[in-house]
């Protein structure tokens, strides 16, 4: 078993950082914070932009001040990541003055799920590597977003435990807490969208490409049971990881500032928006990529 050294780790190479820009953590277990930056929409040098991937590999989450970019390029500066991982449905449209970028919406869409814990596209085998999340309109207060880290959350297992989970796969599913039965109004819609996502299968623990750190790879949204288990034993040891992913030491609570920007390794570090708008309107322009 890793120790959580690799999870201390402060990878910032800050002498990669552009002249003014600084770099902190927002807690040890998990993001960083990079602020002074202002992004001119011209490409980053090439030792900045391996920083940043650096960053995101080994710290999960890299959140960017206000006005460090706009609504109008945020997906320019994270397209410098990765390569644009474009999925959009039918509640999550086009950003109007963006359109490498999808709309999240408290208002416009009701059915919203994002307050499950989840990883973006976790309803595909290829779920993108990174999202990138700009906060474009804001309520006056509430709509936080959780972070959580999956590797650190595995290297605090007991080792017997952990060598079991790696004998486990799960089935994980679009429609696996009703994103396609309760969203869709009707069932022609429904029967083809389920189709064109069936269920698949996948390791319960995986190993992140870059860091080789394993990482639990189950979230409460997609995730529809324990392969070969009875369903107690499913339900029990699910619920047992669940808690562990979304316990205090395991997370973060990030509060937005209209016109921040998040980016996140959407495989480690799985995430809800929190949902108490009071009445107040939440949009999130959202972008993913490929590693
Ligand atoms: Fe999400």
């Amino acid at each position: 078993m890793s120790t959580a050294t690799a999870t201390l780790r402060v990878v910032s190479d800050s002498s990669a950082l552009p002249p003014g820009a600084r770099i902190s953590q927002i807690r040890p277990v998990l993001g960083s914070l990079i602020q002074g930056f202002r992004f001119d929409g011209k490409p980053l040098k090439d030792d900045f932009r391996a920083m940043l991937r650096d960053l995101l590999h080994n710290r999960g989450l890299v959140v960017f001040e206000a006005g460090t970019v706009t609504a109008e390029n945020f997906t320019a500066f994270a397209g410098f990541l990765g390569e644009f991982f474009h999925y959009a449905g039918p509640h999550t449209p086009r950003a109007p003055e963006n359109p490498d970028a999808t709309t999240i919406d408290s208002v416009r869409d009701t059915h919203l799920r994002n307050h499950i814990w989840h990883a973006d596209g976790g309803f595909r085998s290829d779920a993108p590597a990174f999202t990138a999340l700009y906060a474009h309109q804001l309520p006056e207060a509430g709509g936080d977003t959780m972070y959580s880290n999956a590797a650190w959350v595995h290297e605090q297992l007991d080792p017997l435990f952990a060598a079991y989970l790696d004998t486990l796969s799960v089935i994980q599913s679009a429609d696996a807490t009703g994103h396609i039965t309760d969203r869709y109004l009707d069932a022609d819609s429904a029967a083809a969208a389920r189709q064109k996502m069936p269920p698949f299968e996948m390791p319960l623990v995986r190993v992140h490409p870059v860091t080789g750190r394993r990482w639990i790879a189950v979230n409460e949204s997609y995730v529809a049971y324990i392969k070969g288990v009875s369903r107690v034993t499913s339900q029990n040891l699910l619920g047992i990881l669940f808690d562990m992913i979304k316990s205090p030491e395991a997370t973060v609570r990030f509060t937005w500032t209209q016109g921040a920007l998040a980016i996140w390794d959407n495989r480690v570090v799985q995430h809800k928006g929190i949902k108490d708008y009071g009445g107040g309107r939440r949009v999130l322009y959202r972008a993913t990529m490929t590693a």
